[in-house]
């Protein structure tokens, strides 16, 4: 522990806050001119939704946001990471701006300062506006310009009042579970058209990043998703299983951003799909934009195992059949949803990113973790899943690792995507019936944990 360290194992400084997002949270999907997303379209297809449920009215933070701020003061919590619906502010997506939009995210920025939370924006939180999709959406690259505009839209209104930016959240998510697995929004199985997402997403956000530096004091980042991959045995087929899915889900993301290259072993697993025509020359240099810091989410590590391929002829193989089964390791934990809590996955993705990176690495925050259970009130799953990966996040930090904050995924319970509302990750319990929220004991054991921390 350097000097620099206060007692508890965190540095000076460090930011405590919670995160959500609009879709999530918000609801009033049809108030002050907001358009149609991808996701209120999603949402009404039969059985995309368990329970059919949708973003309608989620937990009304719309009207409610500041009974939620109340609860972030309450919690201790210095900084707060929320999304800003793009539909809200264009609801064509590019073209007409939709002022009563911007007007309250202008309020609710302001509501939290003058509670002294900072604001953390993430501008894409999965809600593209529905008329983008309907010409390409991700799949073209056209989406990543009409992003780059829509990000300097809200930066003039906000960038009074907002100084930390996040251009996206999980491209991995928006990429491949939306275009390749169909189990998000917008629900297509296509190879060629995830990448094309993925890398357009990239590009999008490199479009961005200049575009958000007009003032000079912003701080702007990218929010990615991390598993490590662990091989489930030695075996030579094992490993190289884990290697093709740590590509799909981390490399394919964390190559061009810091280490300006698309993975070599792009082209061997993917290259059936069709290649990669929609890369651009400069590209990579537009993605690898300097950063002010990365924004890490984390949640479980993955247990890869080789599997048969689903369909043995390479060249008609669909995106993502990589040959590999996921094999969770026998009497692990695993939160509510099924989902291996393994706090050391965090420790070895905070380190392992620092030596494969070094000094193109920016600060890490880690603006996500948190535990999927139930409806439960006494939550000491998360409790323990709270304590467990903030001690693995203060060994990364004691190791040399420049980890500079942590947001709780999430403030309340919310619109868990695919899974409905039935998957609650809040620290604060939300009756959708009567809309009360009321802390769990996850809260609380945060709340003391942040006020021990100073
Ligand atoms: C990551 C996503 O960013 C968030 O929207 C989601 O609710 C949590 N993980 C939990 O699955």
């Amino acid at each position: 522990m350097t000097e620099q360290q206060q007692a508890g194992g965190y540095p000076r400084g460090f930011v405590w806050g919670t995160a959500t997002s609009a879709y999530q949270i918000e609801g009033a999907t049809g108030e002050d001119g907001r358009g149609p997303s991808i996701w209120d379209v999603f949402c009404r297809v039969p059985g995309a939704v368990a329970g059919g449920d949708t973003g309608e009215v989620a937990c009304d933070h719309y009207h409610r946001w500041r009974e939620d701020a109340d609860l972030m003061t309450d919690l201790g919590a210095g900084a707060y990471r929320f999304s800003v619906a793009w539909p809200r502010v264009l609801p064509e997506g590019s073209g007409r701006v939709e002022q009563r939009g911007l007007d309250f995210y202008r309020r609710l920025a302001d509501g939290l300062r003058e509670r002294g939370i900072e604001p953390y924006v993430t501008l894409y939180h999965w809600d593209l506006p529905q008329a983008l999709e309907e010409r390409g959406g991700w799949r073209d690259r056209d989406t990543a310009e009409r992003f780059a505009d829509y990000a300097e839209i809200v930066h003039d209104a906000l960038g009074d009042r907002v100084r930390n930016w996040i251009t996206l959240n999980e491209p991995y998510c928006s990429s491949i579970v939306g275009y390749g697995e169909g189990r998000h929004a917008p629900g297509a199985k296509e190879g060629h058209g995830a990448l094309a997402a993925a890398h357009h997403l990239l590009v999008a956000h490199g479009l961005a990043v200049p575009r958000l530096r007009t003032r000079g004091d912003e701080r702007v980042g990218i929010t990615i998703n991390m598993s490590p991959t662990v091989p489930a045995t030695s075996s030579p087929e094992d490993r190289a299983a884990a290697r093709r899915m740590d590509l799909l889900v981390n490399r394919q993301f964390t190559e061009p951003l810091f280490g300006a290259a698309y993975p070599e072993d792009m082209a061997e697993t993917f290259g059936h799909l069709t290649g990669f025509s929609f890369r651009r020359e400069d590209d990579l240099k537009v993605i690898s934009a300097a950063l002010d810091f990365l924004g890490l989410n984390y949640y479980y590590r993955i247990h890869a195992a080789a599997a048969p391929y689903a369909e043995p002829d390479p060249a008609r193989r669909s995106a993502f059949d990589l040959g590999v089964r996921s094999v969770p390791p026998e009497g692990g934990t695993v939160n509510g949803l099924g989902w291996p809590v393994e706090p050391d996955g965090l420790y070895q993705t905070l380190t392992g990113l620092a030596e494969r990176y070094g000094e193109a690495l920016p600060p890490v925050y880690i603006t996500e973790n948190g535990y999927g259970g139930g409806d439960e009130l006494d939550d000491q799953g998360r409790v323990a899943y709270l304590r467990d990966h903030l001690a693995a996040t203060r060994r990364a930090i004691a190791g040399g690792v420049d980890v500079r904050g942590y947001f709780c995924w999430s403030l309340v319970d919310n619109f868990e995507w695919a899974r409905g509302y039935a998957a609650r990750f809040g620290l604060t319990h939300v009756d959708y019936a009567t809309q009360k929220r009321t802390p769990k004991t996850s809260f609380h054991w945060l709340r003391d944990h942040i006020a021990s921390a100073g």
